[in-house]
Order: C-alpha cells, then sequence, then structure tokens
C-alpha cells in the first residue's frame, strides 16, 4: 500500500514536470498519467482506509482476549499469595487462650477479608464466571484418572503418554512415603518413587496444575498452602455419595463447607438428580475461587446456581438460611496442646470438624460429614453439645475405612507424631509389615438427620 502512494505520488510529481516542461502538448501527454495517479492516490486511500477498519478489528480481536485472558494455574497462585496473610493469622483464633486473644486475632483476619469483597462479588456473578471463565487458561500438566470404585488409578503425564503410572488398590492419592520418617514406615523403598514414571507424576503433582477425573467430574488443583488437593478420603466420600444416593433424594440446595477445589458438592450435583443450588464456604479465597471455577467447567451450563461464602466455619453464612444438606470433609488433626501445628497449615485443628456438628441443625436438617479416628474425642464432646440444643438426632455411619496416616506436616513437627501416638494410639493402627505404611487411622463417613 506504501508503494502504491509511493508512485502515484511519483506519478503527479511526472506529470506535474511534463505540464511544466512540455506544456500545452504535455497537457494531452500528461492526462492519462495524472488521471491514472489520481486513481492510484485515491485507491491507496481508500485501501488505507479499510485496512485501518480492519488492522483495528483485528487488533481487538486477538489483543483484547489475549489481555484479558487469566491463566488458571497464575490465578490460583497470586490468590495463594493473598491467603498467605490469613493463613498465617487463623491458627492464632484456633490456639487463642483467652477471649481478648481470640477476638484480636478475629479482628485481623476480618481486615484482611475485608479486602476480598470485591473479588468474591465478582466470583458469585454468573456474567462475570461467563465472560471470565470462558476465556481463562487451563493446562494441565498430567491428568489423573481414578476408578469409581477405587480400583485403580491412571496418572496420564500431557505432554508424553507413554510415561503414564498406573496404581491397582491405591491406599493414598499420591502413595509416597518419602516424607515419612522411617521409624513409621516397614522399611520399603517408596511405592510411588520405585515405579517407573513414578518420580515424574510426583515432581508434576507438586509443581504445576493437575486434572483429577472420577466419575464424569473433573476437577483442577495445583499445590499451594492454602487449597487442599482431592484425597483418597475425598474419593471414598464421593463413593459414599454415590452408594446413598436414595438416601438424598430430593435435595435441591447443599452448602460444602471446607471445599477445597469443590470436589465434594460438584460430585454430588452430578450424581443426585434435582440438585439446584450449591453453596460453597472456605476460609480461604484459592479454594473458592477453585470450587467456583471447577463448578463452572462441570456444571456451568446447566440450570444451577453456585454461591462462594468466605468464612470461619459457619460464621459468615447467612443467618437463617437454609439448605437441604450440609456437606463437610473437614480437617481432622488434633492440636493435642502443640500450639505450632496450627501455624503450619490451614488444614490442622479440628475447629471446622466441631462447628459443623454443633451447629448445622441451624441451616439444614441433613449433615454429611467425614473424620478421622485420632479425632473422636473431639467428635464425641461436640455431639454431647450438639444434643444438649436439638432432641432426636439420628446418626448413621455409611462406612469407614483404614487409611495410611501420612499427614506431612504432621511429621515435620517434631515430637507431634509421638504425641499423637501416645494420646491416640487406641485409634490408630501400627500395621505389620505387608505394607510399606506403618501407621493408619481410620476415615468415617456419616449422616445425621436432626
Ligand atoms: C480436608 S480439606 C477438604 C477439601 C474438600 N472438601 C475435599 O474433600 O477435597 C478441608 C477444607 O476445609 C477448609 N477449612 C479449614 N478450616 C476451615 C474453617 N475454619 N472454615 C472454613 N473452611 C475451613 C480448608 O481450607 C480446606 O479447603
Amino acid at each position: 500500500m506504501r508503494a502504491q502512494i509511493t508512485i502515484g505520488l511519483v506519478l503527479i510529481i511526472v506529470a506535474t514536470v511534463v505540464l511544466l516542461v512540455f506544456g500545452g502538448i504535455g497537457i494531452v501527454v500528461s492526462v492519462a498519467p495524472a488521471v491514472l495517479a489520481i486513481i492510484a492516490v485515491g485507491e491507496a486511500l481508500l485501501s488505507f482506509g479499510s485496512y485501518v477498519r480492519k488492522a483495528g478489528k483485528s487488533v481487538r480481536d486477538t489483543l483484547e482476549p489475549f489481555l484479558e485472558r487469566k491463566h488458571l494455574e497464575k490465578d490460583l497462585e497470586n490468590l495463594d499469595d493473598a491467603d498467605e496473610r490469613v493463613l498465617g493469622l487463623v491458627p492464632s483464633i484456633y490456639v487463642a487462650d483467652s477471649r481478648r486473644m481470640y477476638e484480636s486475632a478475629e479482628y485481623y483476619v476480618r481486615k484482611e477479608y475485608e479486602q476480598y469483597g470485591k473479588l468474591l462479588k465478582k466470583l458469585n456473578s454468573t456474567k462475570w464466571r461467563r465472560v471470565v471463565f470462558s476465556k481463562t487458561m487451563v493446562r494441565p500438566c498430567l491428568s489423573i484418572y481414578v476408578d469409581e470404585d477405587l480400583r485403580w488409578i491412571e496418572y496420564v503425564p500431557r505432554d508424553d503418554g507413554h510415561s503414564k503410572l498406573r496404581v491397582e488398590n491405591p491406599v493414598l492419592l499420591k502413595p509416597c512415603t518419602c516424607t515419612i520418617p522411617p521409624e513409621y514406615q516397614n522399611g520399603y523403598p517408596c511405592p510411588m518413587h520405585s515405579r517407573e514414571n513414578g518420580d515424574i507424576v510426583y515432581s508434576l503433582m507438586n509443581t504445576c496444575l493437575y486434572e483429577v477425573h472420577y466419575g464424569g467430574v473433573v476437577v483442577y488443583r495445583k499445590k499451594l498452602p492454602s487449597l487442599w488437593p482431592t484425597s483418597i478420603d475425598t474419593l471414598h466420600f464421593a463413593k459414599v455419595i454415590r452408594d446413598n444416593k436414595v438416601r438424598f433424594h430430593g435435595v435441591r440446595s447443599v452448602l460444602e463447607v471446607g471445599s477445597g477445589t469443590g470436589f465434594l458438592g460438584i460430585y454430588f450435583a452430578k450424581e443426585v438428580n434435582g440438585v439446584r443450588e450449591l453453596t460453597f464456604v472456605d476460609l480461604f479465597l484459592t479454594p473458592l475461587y477453585a470450587s467456583i471455577f471447577n463448578f463452572y467447567r462441570n456444571h456451568g451450563r446447566k440450570d444451577m446456581s453456585a454461591v462462594a461464602v468466605l468464612s470461619n466455619g459457619l460464621q459468615n453464612v447467612e443467618k437463617g438460611a437454609r439448605f437441604d444438606l450440609v456437606i463437610c470433609n473437614p480437617p481432622y488433626l488434633p492440636l493435642l496442646g502443640v500450639r505450632s501445628i496450627a501455624s503450619l497449615n490451614a488444614v490442622s485443628g479440628t475447629y471446622l470438624l466441631e462447628d459443623v456438628i454443633k451447629n448445622s441443625y441451624r441451616y439444614a436438617s441433613k449433615l454429611l460429614f467425614a473424620y478421622s479416628s485420632i479425632a473422636t474425642p473431639e467428635v464425641e464432646q461436640a455431639t454431647e453439645q450438639l444434643k444438649k440444643h436439638v432432641e432426636g438426632i439420628r446418626t448413621t455411619c455409611l462406612a469407614e475405612h483404614w487409611v495410611p496416616f501420612r499427614v506431612t506436616h504432621a511429621f515435620a513437627k517434631e515430637g507431634y507424631v509421638n504425641r499423637l501416638v501416645e494420646e491416640r494410639g487406641e485409634y490408630m493402627r501400627v500395621a505389620d509389615a505387608s505394607t510399606p505404611f506403618r501407621l493408619w487411622h481410620k476415615i468415617y463417613y456419616v449422616l445425621v438427620n436432626f
């Protein structure tokens, strides 16, 4: 196009020179090139205009989505940075031993939360989700496929279909013993790292975004301090939902407290017909973002609503709100007076476990929750307190499973596991040499009708 303009200008100059030099004769001779030149310049300008219009469109088309485009992995990382501030404060609520300490810790947590208000509002807007999530890039480095009856798990790295790993009769989603001190192992090589491709899969699960497929649901997760993974406990929980779905006939609204990736609520809504409303509660923003994103991926096109509520337990759930069911797979590590265990991870302590047992009746007529045998005393106490307020509760244990005790940060805290075994040994099992995992605890899945 530039060439056309240049040619046009050159022709005009030539025509003018010819006119001036050759006068009248030149007029005739120059008419043709002059006309041609004017046409050429005109054409050039016209095509330039359309080029500008086209370019404007193409810039908008290509750049804007790119600039707006979000990247799930990066979004989760950024949110987790924000959550770390709360992560440092929350444990002081759990270990506060005076009313004043509790209130001041709570005050600071609330202050941090205030900054999150705007994002939560967006997250709860269906339109915002549609616009933003449909443009969000999701590039998992690993796909994990879990058999619905938990007979096997297959790990498939995305960029190399050959280096997959298949584990039969899995006891954990990440069956690695490397972080367990030798005295709590049975002397086997690590069941994960000793397998071909085990180290690749392990490192992918620790470093980048991965997806977990189970029963027609897929959820995304990246290992971050505030985003609890879908674990073997979660998968057993899902199976309990599937095996007992007749009990949940008629459930339309579900409150999932401590939602993590949102897997349980999402799976429940997939498995039990008629669910129309999901409410996800978590103490952190990263899991809420993940829950809503995963909801959008699985149910976004259906006639179903999802809301995220940032809350310590049931505290911020609207008073007077009613749900058909509360679901909760809470942390279960008792503090046992070891204050520092609370500051290590989002999932220490039994605060949430006790809160849902004592207070779910205010919001629903059913509670489905999981707990570890090591938290039995806390569950019993909370149940006693509940009975003071509600008469005639019916409690049914729907399933129980022994699973290896492999809470990495519990082992990392010197002396904690010894204490756990001393104080809660009656609720644990020391396995014989037939398994690499020495310490086991039992996970119970319980339905409470209020
Ligand atoms: C064991 S994880 C379970 C996550 C998910 N429901 C699942 O089954 O995969 C417990 C979840 O509870 C959240 N949580 C811990 N303490 C909490 C509290 N006091 N209030 C609300 N959520 C809490 C954690 O952030 C985490 O997402």
